[in-house]
Parts: structure tokens; sequence; C-alpha cells
């Protein structure tokens, strides 16, 4: 397909000869623009028997549908209806919590309610004496206890891969991500925001080693084709929204899910399957998330097939070296959450995750935002550094690396400040 893959079979073959195996390790990654090579993305609007979509019935009868299907096929897998028995237990609701200004609610999420779990932590603060609050929905990388100094929020025992048994954990540090949010200015902008640790639903460990500790554990063991780690987390944090659904203070119909990284891929696969979800944040979601995977440059399909093979459904391991044999690209990824908003959130020194291809995505993705009568990116050229595209699908570039800013938060509090303006 590239030019590159005659130098990476070579590479490739020198690996096998050293190694005796395929290691599915790419060649060295891309980062000149003017290699990236020539692709050609399948047709959002054109269905695989060739009808092209000139219409929202159709899109929703006819296209969208089998995009959904082509990335439960050949990505991220099948994941089942609710299925278990989930419940829920509010253990704790503070009224005067954060010096005074939110609700602080801590809710035990039993996915399977059995002794055996798994069981995860919702952490939601609300604003004080408000209710039916439109509500950010964070997927984070670590114990609730990290996202604010509040001493309130409970610490639980984590699980320790090498005992396979939960542990407290040693010198945790309360508020040690807190510089990733913003909860004050939330909560006085009138919005909710909760959180749960992604390792909970499931464990993100090498070969997919977490997979017996997870929500996985209970459903039948997975075959070519059936959900991976991203489907895990995302089906997961589906019933986080089920019981926010259940707690008055929330807005349900007005909840934002947000996610970072690989959180971020799994914000746009929840938001893909799950349309209670009203608006969705990927930041820095990067390959397999929202930056196209035919563009050769950062982090590649071998790359992902490489080092995180779990995170995906078995049947994508044949894309290897064919990225241009993907039945779907990031742009239908996107064209699923339509006509819901969505902000795709990207840094100028994470080259890693791609952020024009992120772009591009979303430009090729607009014509889906526009026929169901919302708007997408009009801009022709990638923007200035910090300069926010605001549309019902919009797009920023922060200056920065691979995180999450406090100025990102200023935008995504202008996002739904505008979402929530626009269309109630
Ligand atoms: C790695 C991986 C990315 C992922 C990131 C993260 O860098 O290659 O695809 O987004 O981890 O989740 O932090």
């Amino acid at each position: 397909m590239f030019s590159r893959f005659s130098i990476l079979s070579i590479k490739v073959g020198t690996l096998l000869i050293l190694s005796g195996g395929f290691s599915g390790t790419a060649g060295a990654t891309n980062f000149d623009e003017s290699k990236v090579g020539h692709y050609t993305l399948p047709d959002v609007l054109t269905a695989n028997d060739g009808t092209r979509i000139t219409n929202s019935a159709e899109w929703y009868s006819l296209r969208r549908p089998e995009i959904l299907e082509a990335y439960r096929d050949h990505i991220f897998g099948r994941s089942p209806q609710p299925g278990t028995n989930v419940t829920f237990h509010v253990w704790e609701t503070a009224t005067n919590a954060l010096n005074g200004i939110a609700v602080r609610k801590q809710v035990e999420i039993n996915f399977s309610g059995t002794t055996s779990g798994p069981i995860a932590h919702l952490l939601l603060y609300t604003p004080a004496n408000q209710s039916a609050v439109p509500t950010f929905l964070c997927l984070q990388f670590n114990g609730n206890y990290t996202v604010d100094p509040d001493p309130g929020i409970a610490i639980f025992p984590e699980l320790n891969p090498k005992s396979g048994l939960h542990e407290m954990p040693t010198n945790p540090r309360r508020g040690a991500a807190a510089r990733n949010w913003k909860i004050a200015e939330t909560l006085a902008h009138g919005y909710g925001v909760a959180f749960i640790d992604y390792r909970e639903i499931e464990p993100d460990l090498p070969h997919g080693a977490g997979m017996p500790y997870g929500v996985r554990k209970n459903f039948p063991a997975p075959n070519a084709g059936d959900w991976g780690a991203i489907g895990a987390w995302a089906w997961g944090v589906s019933r986080a929204l089920d019981y926010l659904e259940t707690d008055k203070n929330v807005d349900a119909k007005r909840v934002i899910l947000f996610g970072f990284s690989r959180l971020g891929k799994t914000a746009l696969w929840a938001g893909a399957q799950d349309t209670r979800f009203a608006a969705v944040i990927a930041n820095c979601s990067g390959e397999m998330g929202a930056a196209l995977s035919r563009r050769d440059y950062g982090e590649t399909v071998n790359d992902i097939l490489a080092r995180f093979p779990y995170w995906m459904c078995g049947n994508f391991q044949q894309y290897s070296n064919h990225w241009d044999r993907l039945p779907v690209d990031s742009h239908m990824l996107i064209s699923l959450i339509a006509p819901r908003p969505l902000f795709l959130n990207t840094g100028s020194d994470d080259r890693w995750s791609d952020p024009h291809g992120e772009f591009l995505a979303a430009q090729a993705a607009t014509p889906v935002y526009e026929l169901l009568g919302r708007t997408g990116i009009t801009e022709t050229n990638f923007p200035p550094l910090d300069h926010l595209l605001l549309h019902d699908l919009s797009f920023n570039c922060h200056t920065g690396k691979h995180d999450i800013l406090q100025t990102d938060w200023d935008d995504f509090l202008i996002f739904a400040d505008h979402i929530f303006q626009t269309q109630k």
C-alpha cells in the first residue's frame, strides 16, 4: 500500500530471523507530513451497496447501522447488552462538600450484583442546592482520590497484578491528578462532574491479562469478533450512565462523556454505541480514536497491534500492514456520534496522536453533521493553536503535549455552554 511497507517488510523479515516469530512491530514512526502517502477514505455517505445517502432517514436506516456493524465486526468488537445484574449502592451523600459548593455522592457499581463483582466506584459532585444538572462523566486513569484533595473521597484497594489481590495503594496522594480537572469552575457553570477509574471496569494489563478481573469475565469467553478491552470500558461507562439516570441531581439526558487518550478512544466508541450520551469530548484520542488510520503519521494500526492488541477485537489483527483494507476510518467513528455534539481536542506536541489526522477526520465527517442539520468543520485549514473551532463538531489544538490542560477545561465549558444553550 505505502512505500514504507516495502521497507517494513525487510525489517519484519530481519525480526523473523532474529526472533523466530513475527513481532508485529511497525517500522520507524513517520512524523514528516510530506511522507504521509496517498490514501482514499471510504465515503461516509455511500452505503455498501452503492446507494448515495441524501437524507437523514437513509442515514439512520441504512448507512449508520452498517458503519456501526463494521466497527463491531472489525474494530472494537460486539459488546453485549447490560446482561448481568448490575447494582448501584449510593453509600454516601454529603451535602456540604468542597466547602459547601457541592453535593458529593459516592456510589458503588457492582457489575454482577454478586460478591465476585467487579466493583467500580463512581464519584459525583453536583452544585449545591441544584437538581437535574447537565453532567460531565469523566473516565479517568486512577483512583478517584487523585482528582481532588477533598479528604472525603474514599480510597479503595486496587488490583495488584502480581498477587491478583486487591490491596490498599501505598502512599496514595490525594489530588495527585487535580491539575487535569476544574471541578469548582465546572460546578460554578451549573454542571455536575462524575469520575470513574477505568481500571475498576477492567484492569488494563499487557496481553489482556486484566480480563479475568474485569467486566468481561461475566460474559462468555471472547472469540474473534467479540469485544476487546476498549469495548469493555465503553460497556462499563454505559452502566455508569444507567446509574446517573436514577439520580435526580443529574439530568441524564444531558451527560457529556469525557475521555483522554485511550479513554478518548473509549469515549468515542461508547458514544457511538450508546446514543443516550448527549455529547462526547475526546481529548488526544489519536490512533483508533479520532485520528485517521490510513494516514501514515504518528502511531499506526501496526503500533496498536504490536502493543495493545487486546484493546481491539480479534478480527482487527488482519489489518496489520493493510490499513487500506479497513472497512472504516475514524471519520466514520465520528459520524456515529452525529448529530450529537462532539469535541476533539488535540495537542501541538502530541505528534504520536496525529492532531492533523484528527482535524482531517472531523472535516471528512462534516457532511454527516450537515446532513443531520448540524454544524461541522467548515474551516479549510488547521486552526491556529489554542483557537477553538466551536461547532456541533468542535476542534481545538492546544499548545503543548499529550495532556488535559486547565485551559482545555475552559474550552470544554465553552463547548458545554454552547451546546446546552443552543439545543435546549
Ligand atoms: C499509548 C498508546 C496510545 C494511547 C496512549 C494512552 O501512547 O500508543 O494509543 O492513546 O498510550 O492512552 O495514554
